[in-house]
């Protein structure tokens, strides 16, 4: 059936208000409790979700396939190896075909742009799953994290160690839509995007160090100090990150209740010290569950639009 009226995107946390991203938080949480009693409301009976992956995937790709099967829906995986979109098609004849089969789509590339000319030409939702700039996606799994672990992030202190990349810009963003202060530490020359750090100063700063941005901090977050497409610069990034390990010693500045997060993949021992990765302040397995209610919350809303 093809839509009357322009469809809803989720290319990044902006495409939402903070009345409908607190409505997603709270319908994963019910959800997930739904899904832990063994019920699973076939609420998208009959849809189907398309998913392009240009890049790699493990939880993404897991958690929106397992969400659709569970909610009676089907998912469709398509990858640049695999498809045309690898030959060369462009971007807006891929979106067009594709989005007049499917119900949705959810796209993981590299260029945030292509998100978006993705999103221009189609006529059923978009989602991003992630792109060079921004992983909203992970953000939804994160925030009901914390706030089924210590309620709501208004007030709070947060400090992303590490890169300045795409789950970096990610936080930025949720620190408006939540209300919460965003520290960053990041090596000189590996911050976010100016532009970012323009539009998000009234709640976020630049740390002068890994020790300065966690202290007092209610949930400190780190990811790969080399993202996806940066493989060629591992080596020499991990010289120059060096220091901003996230580990027990640099957790015990923050307050005694703070959580760590981590998208994963982890790289144990670079980003993150084997051993937190096992304490119980870490809840980053909980934190990957949580892709697979908060998405079958956030195909619902998008789905209800
Ligand atoms: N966190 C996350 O997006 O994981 P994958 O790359 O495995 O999908
Ligand atoms: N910043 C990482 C996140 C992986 C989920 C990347 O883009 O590779």
């Amino acid at each position: 059936m093809v839509p009357s009226k322009a469809p809803r995107h989720f290319l990044t946390l902006d495409d939402v208000t903070r009345d409908e991203l607190s409505h997603i938080i709270q319908r994963a949480i019910e959800l997930k409790k739904i899904q832990r009693a063994g019920n699973s409301p076939e609420l998208f009976k009959n849809k189907v979700l398309g998913m392009i992956f240009e890049k790699s995937s493990t939880r993404t790709r897991v958690s929106f396939e397992s969400g659709m099967a569970q909610m009676g829906g089907h998912a469709i995986f398509l990858s640049t190896k695999d498809s045309q979109l690898g030959r060369g098609e462009p971007v807006e004849d891929a979106a067009r075909c594709i989005a007049s089969m499917v119900d949705m789509v959810m796209i993981r590339t590299f260029e945030h742009k292509t998100v978006e000319r993705f999103a221009e030409y189609s006529r059923v939702p978009v989602i991003n799953g992630l792109s060079d700039d921004h992983h909203p996606c992970q953000l939804l799994a994160d925030i009901q994290t914390f706030v089924e672990h210590r309620g709501s992030l208004a007030g709070k202190t947060v400090a992303w160690v590490g890169d300045g990349n795409n789950m970096c810009q990610s936080y930025m963003q949720a620190a408006a839509l939540c209300d919460f202060q965003l520290r960053i530490a990041t090596p000189k020359g590996f911050e976010p995007w100016d532009h970012m750090l323009e539009k998000c100063k009234d709640r976020v700063i630049i740390a002068n160090s890994p020790q300065d941005a966690v202290t007092g901090a209610d949930l400190i977050v780190t990811d790969t100090w080399a993202s996806m497409g940066q493989e060629d610069e591992k080596k020499q990034r991990e010289k120059i990150f060096y220091g901003y390990q996230v580990n027990s010693e640099l957790m015990s500045h923050a307050n005694r209740d703070a959580l760590f997060m981590h998208c994963l993949p982890a790289y144990r021992g670079k980003e993150v010290s084997a051993e937190l990765m096992d304490a119980p302040d870490a809840v980053v397995w909980e934190e990957a569950e949580n892709r697979l209610h908060a998405q079958k919350a956030l195909m619902e809303f998008l789905f209800n639009q």
